[in-house]
């Protein structure tokens, strides 16, 4: 185990009367807030009316922008920013998914620049410790933007989407009430439930030798959870302990508990981005059809001890089975979930993807260095991945 600090200063609010902590977190960051906000989801289900009588109730000054995109673009971040700077905003409250908080935290890093664009930012790799306080209402379990440090970013002119992390990202306040869930699509609950799975998927290997066993067990929760409770959402979409149960394990995937004594490192995340970039897809379904392929692909003497317990753990896979055979059994049980349970098509012509972009996305993904991880692997392996996913 590797030493580590943990620190994750956000406040959580979870439950069904949660939102009425919402101004007095807002009071505490200041007067004058930017609403961010997606293509009107939270007008169709109410939240938008709640969010902005509590506002103007409790004396604070309003200010809007909408239409931030699922894949949210860096020209929508520098509008944002542009507001900020012209009104004087002392907090962005973003009340959406993963794509209106990574945006809003866009928004909020670009604001105290000089040249309120972002994309140097996220280009530049650059670690964001200086930015304007972000406030999230969450209204879909994904993502875990609402309790981590990143935010994805896209620029569709150059097709890249790339994270931009700092500790001045991480939201003050989060507000987490399963109900906003209700309304979610059966589409985007399936790939939520995805995305949630995967970030744990994606990291779980690299704990080492299963030296931290309290690591291991929580990452199998998480993922157990999802199994477990995402298939009752899809049947039950008003099904409260569901969406409670996805909501929570899509913060408690990425906000740095999970990451305790390991290295996170995203090679299906990798990947996935981007097919984003190139396609504009959605992420969880992107993930679903690449993360079966990835375990089929490294699947070798060596990794199906690790890829076995993930089938025990987490799928119910026999225990007395070899290693071998119980690994290859896991691999069948991601798959029957993805594309059955989840109801996710399972290749990327059925997004109509084809090998056009796979070795720019092949050159993106991997920058000319091998990718590491349980098995590390070359450019030339990654070409092969996505090829098994056509
Ligand atoms: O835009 P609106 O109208 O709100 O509709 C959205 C959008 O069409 C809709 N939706 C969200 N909540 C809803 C709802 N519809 C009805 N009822 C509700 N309660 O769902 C659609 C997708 O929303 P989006 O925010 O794009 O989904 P998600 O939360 O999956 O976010 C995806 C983005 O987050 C990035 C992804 O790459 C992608 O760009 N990620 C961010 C991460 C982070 N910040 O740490 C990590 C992740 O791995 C991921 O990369
Ligand atoms: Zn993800």
């Amino acid at each position: 185990m590797n030493d580590f600090v943990f620190h994750n200063p956000d406040r959580v609010h979870f439950g069904k009367k949660c939102l009425k902590e919402l101004p007095n977190e807002l009071l505490k960051l200041g007067k004058k807030v930017l609403l961010v906000y997606g293509g009107g989801s939270i007008k169709r289900n109410g939240l938008y009316d709640e969010v902005c009588t509590l506002i103007k109730d409790n004396g604070m000054e309003l200010f809007e922008l909408s239409g931030v995109e699922p894949n949210p673009r860096h020209t929508t971040a520098n509008k944002g920013a542009q507001i900020c700077k012209k009104e004087g905003i002392d907090v962005v409250l973003a009340v959406g998914g993963g794509s209106t908080i990574d945006c809003s935290k866009g928004i909020a890093a670009a604001a105290v620049t000089d040249d309120l664009d972002v994309w140097p930012l996220v280009s530049g790799g650059v670690w964001v410790t200086k930015a304007l306080p972000v406030v999230a209402v969450l209204t879909n379990a994904a993502t875990g933007s609402e309790m981590d440090a990143w935010a994805v970013i896209s620029n569709m002119e150059t097709n890249e989407k790339i994270g931009l992390g700092g500790s001045a990202l991480i939201p003050r306040a989060a507000f987490e009430n399963p109900e906003w869930t209700y309304t979610l699509p059966h589409y985007q609950t399936a790939c939520g439930a995805f995305d949630i799975f995967n970030h744990v998927l994606d990291n779980y290997y690299l704990a080492g030798d299963a030296t931290f066993d309290l690591l291991l067990d929580m990452q199998e929760a998480v993922m157990r959870t999802v199994v477990k409770w995402a298939p009752v959402a899809l049947k039950d979409p008003k099904n409260y302990e569901a969406r409670a149960n996805l909501m929570w394990a899509s913060s408690m995937a990425l906000n740095g508990i999970l990451d305790g004594g390991t290295v996170h490192f995203c090679v299906c995340h990798m990947m996935e981005h981007e097919l984003s970039a190139y396609y504009d897809i959605t992420h969880g379904h992107g993930l679903a059809i690449i993360a079966p392929r990835w375990l089929e692909y490294i699947l070798d003497e060596n990794t199906a001890p690790a890829i076995c317990r993930l089938g025990v753990k987490v799928f119910g896979i026999d225990a007395a089975l070899d290693s071998m055979t119980g690994a290859k059994k896991t691999i069948e049980a991601l798959e029957n979930f993805c594309f059955n349970t989840l109801g996710l098509q399972s290749n990327l012509s059925d997004l109509g993807i084809d090998d056009k972009h796979i070795d720019d996305m092949v050159s993106h993904c991997c920058g000319g260095r091998n990718v590491p991880g349980i098995k590390t692997l070359t450019p030339d392996d990654i070409e092969k991945i996505y090829r098994m996913c056509l």
